[in-house]
């Protein structure tokens, strides 16, 4: 016998002892369901480029939610499509009639368990869907952050008091998570978490969402306020800029080609991380598997852990309910 050869392979030899020695699990409890809703009451529209994915009105939305609680997932994240857009963005912070503030109410009702998550942004909201107010530079539209901060920690108030367990703002606004955090603290909503979108790349794979959230941009693009996909210490200042502004969970978006960014982020400060595996991985692996090009199953969990291997203590991912519906098997 050759003494020199280090088998490892003993361990692999039957599911028992695959499990005793397996060191990263995702439980349903790890994932975050994306959720569209749409203004119109009876909406139910697919969306074409994310197969499984609806735009949903304000009832129907609390409906899935309550399937959802009942399936075993724990959170949602809301995106809302309101019925009108303006240039500020002013239809998000309509405490009666803004779309997630209704849907809020109508969710707390239906799936009283649920941890309710607002995405904050503006381009859903704003006409030329640009993720704030705009002001002139040079002769070139850009965005204002001073002016979108202000807006930011009105959205997020709204929020907060029609029933958000946290806030996720999305914009990567500068100063976005302390202006939202005097705000609800002010505000005496000190209960309400922020979860930041902290390293969040200017990427193509949110192509899917902009149809799916109607918040394409209507001139130029996002690369002045997202991240540049090529840095990666650049990552760690911005999510060390929102722990000093007081973020409660730091995200890391998209997922799936900046694993790297998760790792170096969960290891540097040990917060909660969430990855989000965004609209384009999602439209990948389902249009492959539609395709008979992969087995959905086993790659959307060997997906979701690596995200948790690579240090995400949770994953916002549109297949959640699929995943929760097979980690129940
Ligand atoms: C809004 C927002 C976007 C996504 C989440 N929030 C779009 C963007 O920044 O262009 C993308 C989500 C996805 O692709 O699944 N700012």
């Amino acid at each position: 016998m050759d003494r020199r050869v280090k088998g490892l392979s003993r361990l692999r030899a039957s599911e028992g002892l695959r499990s005793l020695v397996r060191e990263t699990r995702v439980g349903v409890d790890d994932l975050i369901a994306p959720l569209f809703v749409h203004h119109e009451a009876g909406w139910r529209q697919a969306i074409g480029s994310m197969p499984g994915q609806y735009q949903l009105g304000v009832e129907e939305a609390a409906e899935q939610a309550r399937q959802w609680q009942e399936l075993g997932l724990r959170a949602v994240l809301l995106f809302g499509l309101p019925a009108m857009k303006d240039a500020e963005g002013s239809a998000s912070w309509d405490d009666e009639g803004g779309v997630i503030q209704r849907a809020l109410r109508a969710i707390r009702e239906a799936a009283p368990e649920l941890v309710c998550i607002t995405d904050v942004c503006f381009c859903e909201y704003t006409d030329h869907g640009h993720c704030g107010v705009l002001t002139e530079r040079g002769g070139k539209r850009v965005l204002d952050h001073a002016a979108t901060r202000a807006n930011l920690a009105k959205q997020a108030l709204s929020h907060a008091q029609a029933g958000a367990d946290m806030v996720a703002p999305s914009g990567m606004i500068d100063g976005q998570v302390s202006v939202i955090r005097a705000a609800l603290d002010e505000a005496g909503q000190c209960g309400v978490g922020i979860m930041a979108y902290s390293a969040k790349y200017a990427s193509g794979f949110y192509g899917p969402f902009r149809e799916a959230a109607e918040g394409a941009p209507q001139f130029g693009d996002r690369r002045s306020y997202q991240m540049d996909p090529a840095n990666g210490a650049e990552a760690m200042r911005e999510v060390s800029v929102d722990v000093e502004e007081g973020a409660d969970i730091v995200m890391v978006k998209p997922a799936m080609a900046y694993m790297d960014v998760i790792y170096r982020v969960k290891q540097a400060y040990g917060l909660p991380t969430a990855a989000y595996n965004v609209s384009g991985e999602y439209a990948m692996v389902k249009a492959a598997a539609q395709a008979g090009w992969l087995d959905e199953r086993t790659t959307v969990l060997e997906m979701l852990t690596g995200f948790k291997r690579a240090g995400a203590d949770m994953i916002i991912t549109y297949h959640a309910a699929d995943a929760a519906r097979w980690l129940r098997q």
